[in-house]
């Protein structure tokens, strides 16, 4: 097993949606290996409050105000990071939301906006950072969030799927690409399990439908893994050179295998008993 300071100790690292849960949890876990953090959120106090607290015990941190929907809010982002920190070693497009209810229940706005967030946010993250890695030619690393979520189907929680099967296909797009490009950049999908967050109560979906599975998710929240935790295992997976990093291996590879079985044998997808 490789030592994760060892490989990102002394870095820079950049993570959007770093003011709570796992981008939070990432964040402190990089701090705590020696790298310097740069968190970009939405909600500003959130993030000030989190690279405070690591300006306190030691770490260079900041805090920038960013939007993941705009382009320009993230490349902004990048721009000061390289300017404040140095070069970005290790890049997190982590930014994301949930949204509850039948698929013909989904205003189109939430539609619009979990799709944004989620898949353009991760894309306006990799078409930023992605050059100035390049450019600044030393080794760097891109994670991008995926989920459980991003391996198999479930009802009433759509687009929240959609979202993280796209993201996992660009993430795997992208680890192609830049080979084919010779850049010294690895790339990596993150598919959490059930880590402690603020995920599902900020999730959209009120409807009744929507409702049952937003009470469903919190009864799997109570037994979620603490953030730092999560961020330790995944720390640990990438110093090995994994490509997937989960936090709930065991979880991920049940999922992994069922689906791998539903696609070799062409079969429709099921209802879990309990749905
Ligand atoms: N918590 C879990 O169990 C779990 C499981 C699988 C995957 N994930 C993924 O982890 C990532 C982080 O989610 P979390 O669970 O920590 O949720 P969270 O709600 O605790 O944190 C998400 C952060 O993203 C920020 N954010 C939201 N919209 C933004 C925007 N437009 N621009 C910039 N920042 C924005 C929020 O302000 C918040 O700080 C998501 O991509 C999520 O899908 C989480």
């Amino acid at each position: 097993m490789t030592d994760a300071r060892s490989v990102f100790g002394g870095g820079v690292l950049a993570v959007t949606g770093g003011g709570s849960g796992v981008g939070e949890g990432l964040a402190r876990y990089g701090a705590s290996l020696g790298m310097k953090v740069a968190i970009a959120d939405i909600d500003m106090e959130a993030a000030r409050a989190v690279a405070d607290d690591l300006v306190a015990s030691g770490t260079d941190a900041i805090a920038v105000h960013t939007d993941v929907r705009d382009a320009g809010s993230v490349d902004a982002f990048f721009a000061t990071v390289y300017d404040t920190l140095g070069p970005v070693t290790l890049a997190i497009n982590n930014a994301g939301v949930e949204q509850f209810g039948y698929l013909w229940e989904v205003p189109a706005e939430d539609w619009q906006r979990v799709l944004d967030i989620n898949v353009t946010g991760v894309f306006n993250g990799v078409r930023s950072v992605v050059p100035r890695m390049a450019e600044a030619g030393i080794p760097a690393h891109i994670w991008n969030l995926s989920s459980i979520g991003g391996i198999g189907a479930a009802p009433r929680q759509a687009p929240y799927i959609v979202s993280k099967h796209s993201t996992l296909a660009l993430t795997e797009c992208l680890k192609l690409e830049v080979e084919a490009a010779g850049y010294d950049i690895t790339v990596a999908a993150v598919l959490p399990g059930p880590v402690v967050s603020r995920i599902f109560e900020r999730a959209g979906g009120d409807s009744e439908a929507g409702a049952l599975e937003r009470e469903a998710m919190f009864k799997v929240g109570e037994s979620a893994m603490p953030a730092l935790e999560a961020a330790e295992r995944i720390f640990a997976q990438a110093a090995d050179g994994a490509f997937y990093l989960s936090t709930h291996p065991e979880m991920t590879g049940y999922l992994m295998n069922g689906r791998a079985e539903q696609l070799r044998a062409q079969s429709a997808p099921q209802l879990p008993v309990e749905a």
